[in-house]
């Protein structure tokens, strides 16, 4: 058995893969996340532990012999946060989240003054608020007295190893989310140590996603009825991770994650770099490397549509009454487009400032045009990235779609159209717990290499087609889609002064 671990932002769950892929069991545990201030987005590590070690005794609860048979366990876990430890492994402050927009400061000064083109060779990627980097840095000006203090410096999911394994060690696929990693050769970049004053005993040691890292510790196992000896695999983060529970390992593979974010994933073999940075260049969780592009509220632009806009719906299922109206209205709907920066956009604009915008309205329009138009635009805004693999010839020769909002058919339709692909939906509906119960099962030897694990277990169950009229009128209507951004940009600056 293996013990998939995905260490999410609103909550961790757990679940144990038998050897023929079956999930046999699963559990998760929500936590806390804070916004002390405006842009700031905290969580306590401590929650995640205490979430990943409850979740894990619900299931060994339900069934003490699976404890026993857990051969091995490793992670998917939210990339970027920064967490710090002092020499005693003490958390020195709250770990500072992916989706924090504290670092413009720090960001402008990376690319403006030690320059985009340093920051690309060194690390493969420019700087983005959302990055580990800048995070630092901002500890280092900010907080000093904290800064003095750090001893170790690791990410989300890497903490819940510390606290299973007692090693300071992480992945090559969440390392590169840091902008303080070589992802060509795969390893710490010493330039970006010195230019963030991180010292390299802080860092830890780097393995590939599939390799054993450590074993649980023995009062650890005990305490959670898990065998003692089951050994710790590197894991990833969750974009790399998810991708393998979707079976994106091949070249000519390109996955959608339609999640609270929104993310545009091709797997490589060769190693690549946009000439502008317009996409994450990251390792892969099967050795290879990603271009990945991130759209910052994608499910999120229909949650907030649907649950706070329209709250006041009276139905059983309000996004039922939504999609419905949503669908009798036409492609396009009819001259109204969304913008869906609500939180900023990362991919492709970078912009902290960016926000949402309808385009269009006329009296003419309902409630189920600016319901669908929400839909169009973050296909619209997914489409961007998908543009920008194209014009880097990365081959585009099979699509997939995961992600909460893949239970929304309509959404999925309107998606194909958009990209005019046909939509894969995978089987396994667990996404990155799925791809972390895979590397564990890689890493204690089950399979000789993760794209064998994958092909062995990943069905696609599903095919969604364009539809050929559509395809056309969304094409006209992307075209406008793209220049709204640049034309507003100035104004989002003068807003954000105000
Ligand atoms: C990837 C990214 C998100 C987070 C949170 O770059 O920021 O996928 O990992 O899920």
């Amino acid at each position: 058995m293996y013990l998939g671990i995905d260490l999410g932002t609103s909550s961790v769950k757990v679940i144990v893969m038998d050897k023929q892929g079956t999930i046999v069991d699963s559990a998760s545990e929500k936590y806390p996340l804070s916004f002390p201030k405006p842009l700031w987005s905290e969580q306590n590590p401590e929650d995640w532990w205490k979430g990943t070690t409850d979740a894990i005794k619900k299931i060994i609860s339900r069934n003490s012999a699976l404890g026993n048979q857990i051969e091995g366990i490793s992670f998917s876990g939210q990339m970027h946060g920064l967490v710090i430890l002092d020499e005693g492994g003490n958390i020195l402050r709250p770990s500072i989240l992916w989706n924090d927009g504290r670092t413009q400061k720090q960001c402008d000064y990376l690319n403006e003054v030690i320059g985009q083109d340093k920051l690309s060779k060194y690390t493969g990627n420019i700087a983005l608020s959302g990055f580990t980097g800048p995070k630092v840095l901002w500890v280092k000006e900010n907080e000093p007295e904290i800064f003095n203090k750090i001893a170790h410096i690791l990410l989300p999911k890497d903490y819940l190893r510390y606290c299973l394994t007692g090693d300071y060690k992480i992945d090559v696929s969440d390392a590169a989310g840091t902008l303080f990693f070589d992802v060509e050769n795969k390893t710490w970049s010493k330039e970006m140590m010195d230019i963030l004053s991180i010292k390299p005993e802080w860092l830890p040691e780097v393995y590939d996603c599939y390799e054993v890292t450590g074993i649980i510790q023995k009062d650890i196992a005990d305490q959670l009825g898990i065998s003692r000896g089951a050994k710790v695999i590197g894991g990833g983060g969750d974009q790399a991770v998810g991708a393998v529970g979707t079976g994106t390992v091949a070249s000519g593979v390109v996955s959608v994650a339609l999640g609270t974010s929104g993310v545009v994933f091709a797997s490589t073999n060769e190693y690549k770099v946009d000439k502008a940075n317009r996409l994450h260049s990251f390792n892969h969780a099967n050795g290879k490397f990603t271009q990945m592009g991130v759209m910052l509220s994608a499910a999120y632009s229909l949650q907030w549509w649907v649950e706070e806009v329209n709250k006041d719906i009276v139905a059983e299922n309000p996004y039922q009454v939504l999609r419905d109206e949503a669908a009798k209205i036409p492609a396009g709907s009819e001259g109204l487009l969304f913008l869906p920066y609500l939180s900023g956009e990362r991919t492709p604009h970078a912009d902290v400032n960016a926000t949402g915008v309808f385009i269009g309205l006329k009296p003419s329009h309902t409630r189920g045009h600016m319901t669908r138009a929400v839909m169009e635009g973050v296909g619209y805004g997914l489409r961007d990235s998908l543009e920008i693999l194209k014009d880097m010839q990365i081959p585009i020769e099979e699509m997939r779609i995961t992600g909460g909002g893949v239970r929304n058919e309509l959404w999925v339709e309107i998606l194909a159209s958009i990209f005019n692909y046909e939509l894969n939906i995978v089987e396994a509906s667990e996404g990155p717990a799925y791809g972390a119960s895979i590397l564990a099962a890689v890493g204690c030897g089950l399979f000789n290499t993760v794209e064998e694990a994958c092909e062995k277990l990943i069905k696609v169950s599903k095919t969604v087609k364009p539809s050929e009229e559509d395809a056309k009128v969304y094409e006209k209507y992307y075209q406008v889609f793209k220049k709204g951004y640049g034309q507003l940009k100035g104004i989002y600056q003068e807003l954000a002064a105000l």
